[in-house]
């Protein structure tokens, strides 16, 4: 018998068995309900921006700060961060001192996100988005980012996503699973129906302390309890 098959339906066939081994290697083969998305270094790029206006403030005070440092900080929150970068410092700041510094890191950091504009949103990732709403899936923000619905503004995303959890309704930030359970539960679901997509291995480390499957993009796809290592954000729905 002869079967004739288009080289359409066999890229077809070929996509949807690499995603059924996808989730069979882990052993998972589910649907979530929601997916949780770090912001930072998953939806859009801002670390040159932090890396600047960090820059700018530990020069200021004479503190050597560079990109090594600044691969620390990634998921980390502004007062975390500034910890790490005092490490190198010889004085000791008071609590107040520290606030100052803080802020006038992120007085920096916000006049340069003003450059951000819907440029900085891929296409890859506003399809993705998109097709995975298109499969029934509710979308949520899980940032440790108290500039958050800033950075989605000038993306074009401020009122794409169904919830938004970050920096400004947390005590605790990532590696604790606080942002991501509000997330969860500003969605109405349990955490084991929803999946975290992380770039950072604190926000890895959240996920598993929260009880959320995960998705770990570049550093966060060598970390040893990830869920799903993935290589590219479009990698997303062969897992959905
Ligand atoms: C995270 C970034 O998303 O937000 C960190 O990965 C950053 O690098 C943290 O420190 C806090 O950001 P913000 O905008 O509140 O200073
Ligand atoms: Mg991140």
């Amino acid at each position: 018998m002869t079967v004739s098959v288009n080289h359409e339906s066999i890229d077809i066939l070929k996509s949807r068995n690499e995603a059924i081994d996808f989730h069979c290697k882990k052993g998972v083969r589910k649907m979530f309900k929601g997916i949780i998305f770090d912001l930072d270094g998953v939806i859009c790029f801002t670390d040159m921006y932090h890396y600047k206006a960090w820059k700018q403030m530990a020069d200021s005070i004479g503190v050597y700060f560079d990109e090594t440092i600044n691969n620390r900080l990634r998921g980390v929150s502004r007062m975390a961060s500034l910890e790490i970068i005092l490490e190198r410092s010889e004085k000791t700041y008071t609590q107040e001192e520290k606030e100052a510094l803080a802020t006038k890191k992120n007085e920096i950091y916000v006049e340069l996100l003003k450059q951000m504009s819907t440029a900085d949103l891929s296409e890859e990732v506003k399809n993705t988005l998109d097709a995975l709403r298109a499969k029934g899936c509710k979308l949520a923000i899980g940032s440790s980012s108290k500039n958050t619905k800033l950075i989605l503004t000038q993306i074009g995303l401020r009122d794409y996503f169904d919830a938004i959890s970050d920096g400004n309704n947390i005590t605790h930030s990532k590696p604790d699973p606080e942002v991501f359970l509000k997330g969860a539960e500003f969605l109405g679901l349990d955490p084991k129906d929803c999946l975290v997509v992380e770039d950072a291995e604190a926000g890895i480390d959240a996920a598993v302390a929260g009880g959320f499957a995960s998705a770990g993009i570049g550093e966060a796809s060598k970390h040893p309890q990830v869920t799903y290592p993935i290589n590219t954000f479009s990698d997303l729905l062969k897992i959905q």
